[in-house]
């Protein structure tokens, strides 16, 4: 590794680079099916074909523009990501703001919460994962990052997950929002009961707090729907993303509900390069690949398959839904993680020492599910 670059993860024993579909490459050309997907990021393979072409294109045409000014691109992708948002039933998206990240878009969806409602103290929940930034790490849940920093961070009460005792006891006069993963992905791949989701969803709205569902991993189709919020039908005020949105090229998004938009005015937010031209166009690209390729159903189809290959193995349970999912393996899933990445496949590792990330592309291949289950099956 570069002595100049700055060591922010413990580096892999590999370099990468190339990528084709739902395979990535090594210096040696070494061939690994990227169930990591990047962490999540790959959403249409890597470097799709169509995503590379139009990539190319914008940038002949128009690299770069502030959005001072009105550049057709960016309008197309919103309402393209509104039409995707809403096309399994409506969630209530109807403005999208582009940021650059998914802490970004998540800093942005609590800071206006505490500017429209006048409050700031945030909920979120146990094994929460928001991002970096100063908000965002005050609702994530990882004392290991956020600790240097309590006495910058906003107040957040924290919540046990799926626990209805400590929503019910929950005081909310002085709630701007409440914040969650509706699959939490970090954690190690848990879902939200639909039960807690709609009873949170009654009581914000009841106290005239914010829901605030962080879709940076569950959106873009990676659950067999648009977002989490088409799978469980429950709408919040705003749903933030980012990961796979432009199949790698950085970007992020907030979508609003009509009534959210309607208490903010121009200049409440901003940014220099959130939905340049280049991310808007691999955004169009992105959704039109996820529609014309089937993704969403490739990736419920790809979920029974995954689950097919891996019984009668060590994973002793299959969390999650669609192309996020959580492999249960309370034998060592560190040396299992291992033996994969030697047998050319890798996977994520959680907070959770026993649970094992799945979080492809969503056009991930037979073959390389086949090789999955292979490789799980010859390991003692
Ligand atoms: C659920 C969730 N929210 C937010 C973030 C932060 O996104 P970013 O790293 O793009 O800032 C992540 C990153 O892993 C995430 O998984």
């Amino acid at each position: 590794m570069s002595g100049s670059l700055l060591p922010t993860y413990r580096p892999w024993p590999f370099q990468v680079v190339r990528g084709v579909a739902d395979c990535i490459f090594d210096a040696a050309g070494k061939r690994y099916f990227d169930f990591y997907g990047g962490h999540c990021v790959c959403s249409t393979g890597h470097s799709h074909a169509k995503v590379v072409a139009a990539i190319c294109q914008q940038a002949g045409e128009l690299l770069f523009y502030s959005c001072a000014a009105e550049v057709p691109v960016r309008d197309k992708a919103a309402d393209a990501l509104i039409d995707f948002a809403n096309s399994q039933g409506d969630v209530g998206a109807r403005s999208v703001f582009f940021c650059n990240s998914g802490s970004e878009a998540n800093e942005n969806a609590l800071k206006i919460a505490a500017k429209v409602t006048g409050r700031n103290r945030f909920v979120a929940f146990e094994g929460g994962w928001h991002g970096r930034t100063t908000l965002s790490l005050s609702v994530t849940d990882d004392a290991k990052i956020s600790d240097p920093y309590r006495a910058l961070v906003a107040p957040c009460t924290r919540l046990a997950w799926n626990s209805e005792a400590a929503l019910d006891s929950l005081a909310f006069d002085d709630v701007a929002a409440v914040i969650l993963e509706p699959v939490q992905s970090m954690a190690g791949i848990r879902e939200v009961d639909r039960g807690l989701l709609e009873k949170l969803r009654e009581r914000t709205r009841a106290s005239g707090a914010l829901l605030i569902f962080d879709e940076v991993q569950t959106g873009m189709g990676r659950l067999g729907a648009p977002f989490a919020a088409s799978k469980y039908g429950i709408m919040a005020d705003i749903i933030t993303t980012a990961k796979g949105i432009a199949s790698g090229v950085p970007m992020g998004a907030l979508l609003m509900s009509e009534s959210m938009a309607m208490q903010l005015k121009p200049g409440d937010l901003g940014s220099t390069f959130g939905g340049s031209p280049l991310a808007c166009a691999a955004l169009l690209a992105t959704l039109k690949i996820i529609n014309d390729e089937q993704l969403m159903q490739h990736a419920i189809e790809a979920e029974t398959k995954i689950r097919a290959v891996l019984r009668k193995t060590c994973v002793r349970e299959v969390r999650g839904a669609g192309l996020l999912l959580g492999l249960r393996v309370p034998d060592n899933a560190t040396r299992l993680k291992k033996h994969l990445e030697d047998s050319g496949i890798l996977v994520g590792s959680s907070s959770d020492a026993e649970i094992l990330r799945l979080m492809p592309p969503l056009n991930i291949s037979d073959e390389a599910i086949a090789a999955l289950g292979n490789a799980i099956h010859i390991y003692a």
